[in-house]
């Protein structure tokens, strides 16, 4: 039987001449100088993609929109059912905000190369200021609003930003997040201190601003729109930061994930039709945060890139007001394609396990599902093709390679899938499952999964401020691969299987943190004598965290109130997105013969699954201690 998919030719091709097939494919961008070459290896710690092209990106997502045809299409609706709110911004009205914004940016004293830190929720300005530093060439570093001060201190620290644009708050379901406070206290603790911040005003909840620091979003816009103050776009090299996102490393210091301007355009633009397989003039629905790459990618960047309408959605999968809502924003905009989460597809499987809300709605345009961030159980897979009766598709990526690593490329003519399964590399990328000794193990063998250098267009060149950090991270285990630090197998079909990741990094509904950053927390406690955090089975969110604390000899408090000031200290210091509701007090941790604590056995208690039973009656009693404490609080096998 003959695939009528156009995958392995389109594959091979990238393999066979990367040159000629990424030229090709930056066809799809308005340059300003075209590259005359696509990879120079010997720029960087890998190398660098279309050494000599210029272009900008506010340019090739905006304008070339607005000048068009496009200029009264909708380029963003918002819809926001935690403000009641629904907003649609056309092309045009896009590029006005845009351009204003800059030209207030650019009157603050940002330029080319400067950094612009964001900590705004889910709202059309949000976007406007990330496309307004793209627009003058400034590098935009968007923070999580559901990071504390603290990581939101130590990311201005590194950043170094110029300008911060903020929102007085967010809105969550159950409460309004008042951001302001949280960054003056970032500012206050860091030792980098932003010349001005620009403080969107929002009604629920007014912010007290600094005279000498803060300017209110709307009258400076207002002010500069009655003047007709608009900024040009910078040209720029492709090569140029267009931001930084941090992500958790393996330390509490988050890593600055570079991403340049012409390669990641290239890659985002080759993505839509082809794997995501949206015409221009479609709707896109990403139901991510900006706060995340998936965010940056496929909320901004790709969808405008690409001449589609993106919806903005401030709201949850369920709760806002039903497990509905997916449903209805995709009946309501006309959504072509559909980007979450697997914690929220089990988020809505568990409170319409029928799909009931399903059958209310107008689908008719709703083509495809695709689901990333975390491994999608299969069975809310096979649950989301019943009730949707549409391709659901897993793909995987992380914040490092700027767009999916793996997935089932629609757009190509889709390929048989198989649940469990992130199906096959994108073009660009050579995936391989190695062993220890970084030899590559057989077809259907588990191994740490690395990609062959050079890194496709799109992925990190570098982390912020720090080549060598990012050959120490990345580059060194492997010589000659991108360590993904995720562990997998890759079939007889050349089907990639993501099973978990290799380092203390988990996944906490989609949302990834690093165990040691929580662990930095509470060793910080003054009756905390070791501790350790692991990642234990969640039914909704995947995965979250669970912290062992042996205290201190002399401690005579009550353990319970102790646990609970590490709970509300975790919160305090990394942020309610850790989701650290679980500490437990246990008399030892179980450790090796050399002190390694034996995390994944701990894990594998937790998780109920078998586990080996230590050869010193010592060992096995610290991990039955270990059960018993799982098994008080109503987890594990005891
Ligand atoms: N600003 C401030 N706080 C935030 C926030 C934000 N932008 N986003 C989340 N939080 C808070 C939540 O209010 C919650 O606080 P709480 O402990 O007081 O309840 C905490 O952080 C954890 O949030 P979340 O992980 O969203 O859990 P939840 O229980 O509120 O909601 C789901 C559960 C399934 C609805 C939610 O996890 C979800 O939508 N997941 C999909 C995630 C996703 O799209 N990830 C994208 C990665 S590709
Ligand atoms: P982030 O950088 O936040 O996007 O997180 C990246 C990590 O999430 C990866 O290293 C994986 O561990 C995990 N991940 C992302 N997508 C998938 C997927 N489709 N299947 C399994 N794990 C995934």
């Amino acid at each position: 039987m003959t695939n009528p998919s156009r995958y392995a030719e389109t594959h091979a091709a990238a393999a066979r001449d990367p040159e000629a097939f990424w030229l090709a494919a930056a066809d799809a961008l308005t340059w300003d100088k075209i590259p005359e070459r696509a990879f120079d290896p010997g720029q960087g710690p890998y190398g660098r993609w279309f050494p000599d092209g210029r272009l900008n990106a506010c340019y090739n997502a905006v304008d070339r929109h607005a000048e068009g045809s496009r200029r009264d299409q909708a380029a963003i609706v918002y819809d926001s059912p935690v403000t009641g709110t629904k907003r649609s911004i056309t092309y045009g009205e896009l590029h006005h905000e845009v351009a204003t914004l800059a030209a207030v940016l650019a009157e603050m004293g940002v330029g080319k190369g400067d950094r612009v830190v964001l900590y705004m929720p889910m709202v059309p300005e949000a976007v406007f200021g990330m496309l307004a530093c793209a627009r003058l060439g400034a590098v935009h570093s968007v923070v999580f609003g559901g990071f504390a001060a603290n990581e939101l201190a130590k990311r201005i620290e590194d950043a170094a930003p110029k300008v911060v644009l903020a929102a007085s708050c967010g809105i969550e379901p159950a409460r309004v997040v008042a951001y302001k406070p949280l960054l003056d206290a970032a500012i206050a603790s860091s030792s980098h201190k932003p010349g001005a911040c620009l403080i969107l005003q929002r009604p629920q909840c007014a912010a007290v601003l600094d005279p000498d620091r803060d300017r209110d979003w709307a009258e400076t816009v207002a002010a500069a729109k009655a003047r007709g103050a608009k900024a040009e776009c910078a040209v720029m090299a492709a090569t140029d930061p267009l931001y930084v996102l941090y992500t958790s490393g393996t330390t509490g210091k988050p890593k600055g994930v570079v991403r340049d301007t012409g390669g990641y355009l290239v890659a985002l633009a080759w993505s839509m039709p082809n794997l995501y397989g949206v015409a221009p003039g479609e709707t896109y629905f990403c139901a991510s945060d900006i706060g995340w790459v998936v965010g940056h990618c496929y909320i901004v960047y790709a969808p405008l890139l690409h001449g589609c309408t993106s919806v903005l959605y401030e709201g949850k999968p369920v709760g806002t007001p039903d497990a509905g809502a997916f449903w209805r924003v995709v009946a309501e905009h006309g959504v072509a394609c559909l980007f979450t989460a697997p914690t929220a597809l089990r988020a809505i499987k568990k409170e319409d396990p029928n799909g009931d809300l399903v059958a209310g709605y107008d689908l008719s345009k709703f083509r495809s599902l695709f689901l990333a961030g975390e491994r999608a159980d299969p069975d809310s897979v096979a649950w989301a093709e019943r009730v949707l009766d549409r391709p659901v598709i897993d793909h995987w990526w992380q914040t490092e390679t700027g767009w999916p690593i793996a997935g089932n490329p629609v757009g190509l003519g889709l390929l048989p899938v198989k649940r469990g399964s992130t199906c096959v590399p994108m073009p660009g990328y050579d995936v391989r499952v190695l062993d220890e000794g970084g030899r590559e193990v057989p077809a259907g063998t588990m191994g740490t999964i690395a990609i062959r250098l050079p890194l496709p267009p799109g992925c990190l060149p570098t982390l912020w401020g720090s080549d060598e950090r990012m050959r120490e991270s990345y580059l060194s285990t492997f010589p000659g691969y991108y360590d993904t630090s995720d562990a997998g197998i890759i079939d007889h079909d050349g089907y990639i299987t993501v099973l978990g990741r290799t380092d203390d990094i988990i996944n906490v509904a989609g949302h990834r943190l690093s165990t040691g950053g929580m662990e930095a927390v509470l060793s910080a406690h003054p009756d905390v004598a070791e501790c350790a955090v692991i990642g234990i089975r969640d039914e909704l969110k995947g995965e979250v965290p669970c912290g062992f604390v042996v205290l201190k000899a002399r401690v005579e408090r009550d353990p319970a109130e102790i646990e609970r000031e590490l709970v509300a200290k975790v919160r305090e210091e990394i942020g309610p997105v850790a989701a650290f509701k679980l500490a437990l007090t246990v008399p030892r941790l179980p450790k090796t013969r050399s002190g390694k604590i034996l995390r994944a056995t701990m894990k594998r208690i937790a998780d109920h699954e078998p586990w080996t039973m230590p050869a010193t009656i010592d060992d096995a009693v610290v991990l039955e201690e270990i059960g018993e404490s799982l098994k008080d609080r109503g987890i594990g096998q005891g």
